[in-house]
Formats: C-alpha cells, sequence, structure tokens
C-alpha cells in the first residue's frame, strides 16, 4: 500500500492555481480555445451585460437574496411560523437541499435548536446564539446564530459557523501537551525514584550506585533529546516559510548523511547499501534540514529494521522535468498497513514499548514531514508486516536556471 503523507496539491492542481492549464487550453488555437479565450477575455461587467450598483441608494435597496447568496457559510431565512423561506449553497451542500416552506423544526430536530428558534421569533431576543453538532455523515460542530431581520420584515435568519476545524486543532494541542508531559514525567519519575534510593537504602552501595546513576543518566539524556525534537519542531512551526532558494546535489548530501550513519548502523548490526550512484540531482533545499530529513529515516530503518541486517538507499531522477526520489529501503518487520497513515503524527509509535528501547520520542517522522512540507517535497511509505519499509521522499523537478547551486 501506497500513503501519500505529506505535500499539498498536485502537480496538476498547483498548475490550475496559476492559470497555467487555462492559458495552455487558450493557446491551443482550437474553436473551442478561442471561444474560451474571448469568454475569458470579457472580464468587463458591462461587457458581461450586468448593471452595476455604486449609488448609496442602489445599496439600500440591494435584494437580501443576493448578500444571502454571497455568504460561504450555511444560511437559511425563515418566517415567524418557523417556514424555511430560502437557503443558500452552503446550507444546501452542509445539510441538503430544502424544499419551500418546510419548518426548521422538521429539518433541525434536535430540541436545542427549536428553543433557539422559539426564542427569536417570540422576540424574547433579537438575536442569539447555541452550540450544535452534527454527528453523520461526519461529525460536525456548529456555532448557530438566530436573529431577527430589521425590525418589520416578519423574517428571521438562521447562520451556521463550522467549528470543528477549531475544535480539531484544540483537541490536537490538549492530547500534544498531554503526551509531551507523559513522556517527560516517566524519565523524571525514574530519576526521582533513584535518587530517593541513592539517599537511603543504597547509600554505602558503590556498586548499586554506579548502576543507579548510568540508568538516571541514561532518563535525563532521554529528557534532554525529547526536549531537543520539541524545539526543533517548534522552532519549524515558527520559522516563516521560506521557499529554499538554494540548489544542491541530493545525492553528495545522501551520501554524507549515510557515512555519519555507519556507526550506529553497525551498532545495530545492519550494513547500509548505497546504490545511489555518481549522477548529481538537484533538489531546491536547505542542506541542514534534508540533512535532518534522512538522517531520521536512517536511524528509524537502523533501529526498527535491524533484523533484515541490511538497508538500501537509492535515488533517481526519470527526466529532468520529472520529481527526483530519494528510498530508504529496510528488510525488516515491516509497519503494519493500518499505522502507515498515521506514522508521521507526533508522538505516534506503533509499538510504543519497542520504540521506547530504541530511546524512541515519536517525534522523529513529524519532523520529518514538516520540513519536507516546507521544500514542497512530500513522503510515501510502502510496507506491510514481514515486508520491511520503504520510505520515499519525492523533491519537486528544480527550475532550468539555478539560483545558486550549493555542493553539499
Ligand atoms: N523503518 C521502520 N520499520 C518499522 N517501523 C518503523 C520504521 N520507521 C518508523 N517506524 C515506526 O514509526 C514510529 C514513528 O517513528 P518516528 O521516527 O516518528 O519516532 P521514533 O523513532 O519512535 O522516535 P524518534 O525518531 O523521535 O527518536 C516508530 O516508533 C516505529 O514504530
Ligand atoms: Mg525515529
Amino acid at each position: 500500500m501506497e500513503t501519500k503523507l505529506v505535500g499539498g496539491m498536485s502537480d496538476e492542481e498547483r498548475e490550475v492555481g496559476q492559470g497555467k492549464v487555462l492559458r495552455r487550453i487558450t493557446q491551443s488555437g482550437t474553436p473551442f480555445a478561442r471561444a474560451l479565450h474571448a469568454f475569458v477575455k470579457r472580464d468587463s461587467p458591462e461587457e458581461r451585460g450586468e448593471k452595476r450598483l455604486t449609488a448609496r441608494g442602489d445599496i439600500d435597496s440591494l435584494p437580501a437574496v443576493y448578500l444571502a447568496a454571497a455568504v460561504l457559510d450555511p444560511l437559511y431565512i425563515f418566517d415567524a411560523g418557523g417556514s424555511i423561506l430560502y437557503s443558500n449553497e452552503a446550507a444546501d451542500l452542509a445539510f441538503g437541499p430544502v424544499a419551500k416552506s418546510v419548518s426548521l423544526r422538521l429539518k433541525f430536530r434536535a430540541p436545542e435548536m427549536h428553543e433557539l428558534v422559539s426564542r427569536v421569533i417570540s422576540g424574547e431576543e433579537q438575536s442569539t446564539a447555541i452550540n450544535y453538532a452534527e454527528r453523520v455523515p461526519v461529525e460536525r460542530a456548529y456555532r448557530v446564530v438566530a436573529s431577527r431581520i430589521g425590525n418589520d420584515t416578519g423574517l428571521y435568519v438562521l447562520m451556521f459557523k463550522d467549528q470543528s476545524e477549531a475544535r480539531r486543532i484544540d483537541r490536537m494541542r490538549a492530547d500534544f501537551i498531554a503526551n509531551a508531559s507523559h513522556e517527560l514525567r516517566t524519565p523524571l519519575a525514574s530519576v526521582a525514584g533513584f535518587i530517593e534510593t541513592l539517599r537511603g537504602p543504597a547509600r554505602d552501595d558503590p556498586a548499586a550506585r554506579d548502576n543507579f546513576l548510568q540508568i538516571m543518566q541514561n532518563q535525563t539524556q532521554r529528557m534532554a533529546r525529547l526536549i531537543d525534537d520539541l524545539l526543533s519542531l517548534s522552532r519549524l512551526e515558527m520559522k516563516p516559510y521560506q521557499k529554499p532558494n538554494v540548489q544542491l546535489d541530493v545525492v553528495a548530501l545522501v551520501k554524507g548523511v549515510i557515512e555519519s550513519m555507519r556507526h550506529i548502523a553497525s551498532e545495530n548490526g545492519v550494513d547500509i547499501v548505497s546504490e545511489l550512484g555518481d549522477t548529481p540531482l538537484l533538489v531546491a533545499g536547505h542542506s541542514d534540514e534534508l540533512v535532518q530529513v534522512f538522517e531520521n529515516l536512517l536511524e528509524n530503518a537502523c533501529k526498527y529494521g535491524s533484523s533484515g541486517e541490511r538497508i538500501v538507499v537509492s535515488a533517481d531522477q526519470a527526466s529532468p522535468m520529472d520529481e527526483v526520489r530519494v528510498t530508504v529501503q529496510d528488510f525488516g518487520p515491516g509497519i503494519p498497513e493500518e499505522h502507515i497513515p498515521r506514522i508521521t503524527e507526533r508522538f505516534y509509535r506503533v509499538d510504543v514499548e519497542t520504540s521506547r528501547t530504541q530511546k524512541g520520542t515519536g517525534l522523529g517522522l513529524s519532523i520529518v514531514k514538516h520540513i519536507l512540507t516546507r521544500h514542497d517535497a512530500r513522503l510515501s511509505v510502502k510496507s506491510g508486516v514481514g515486508k520491511g519499509a520503504m520510505f520515499m521522499v519525492h523533491f519537486p523537478p528544480v527550475p532550468p536556471s539555478p539560483v545558486g547551486v550549493e555542493r553539499a
């Protein structure tokens, strides 16, 4: 199974966004292209037969439904009997289309919604709001506002503000703090325990003292590593997004990383086989950040794939117009498919115990993901139980005229 973990738009989507596709069609010279070109060019409202509403008086008489249709949040207009007179496109998309004059109470059966509508119709309140959640087909949370329109129209508006994304971010933040403090509390509790033992029962036992001090040192190192990783992530998030403007040879860069990882590989009984070749492959990037990416991938392959005794690193680019791909493949136990989409989440570990014994914090791949996103690059993972793991980094091709070339 291949899962795209990182990266925003596909090349096609990016080209559509930049207007390249439209330009390509309109320049193709076919009759359709000429007609499309003429239409696109007719961009003044007068040419399209539109009337301009500019005077203040015109604004006062602007039909309310024009405004309602322009609102991107779901919106209904209803009367004093609670019948829906109008729903905008966003409302139809979110809650399904409604037949004319359907009762709001039938459309939304939640008691709190009935109460909200009653309160505003009875004139108890001019404008009032509640939180409302939909569970099917997907869970969504809304802030719903009901307001009277004007003083004597007999009309009311119901507006939905989607809060699902804000809620999700709040939940992630809370999870993150819980995870980070849990990760720090475990080694801290163990250090505190050993200090107590050293001051008490083990006070006069030099052998136990050495042993305990060693464990304490390991635990404090683990805390330091966790804090380094957290700082590294937060630095990446804080840095203003800056497109890398230096081109570097990723083949040379990865060769350097392999050399620096040889000792970890041999500690784990793994051989790193380079199939990188000698052809330089240029990518736009920050070398320190890319070193961090490949260190993380190689370290994981050494730690979790050691039973395969071999890691193969390769790189390729089909043509200068194609993406540059760098692959780190191990032949260890692999990753069960259901875990693959989640392994770049912070603190996510397939097997917490194995990762802990390998001194992992579960942050490595989320750092990799952050860095690659900043490079317009993405990570894909192919793996399955017993099949080893293949991590592939895909870099976009670099434009033909380099801004500067840096040898890694
Ligand atoms: N090559 C691999 N083979 C098998 N499992 C892997 C491999 N690479 C990563 N994993 C799994 O993905 C999880 C997340 O990896 P990640 O690098 O984010 O964290 P970590 O290695 O546990 O900690 P850190 O990198 O912060 O020291 C790992 O705990 C492991 O379960
Ligand atoms: Mg790791």
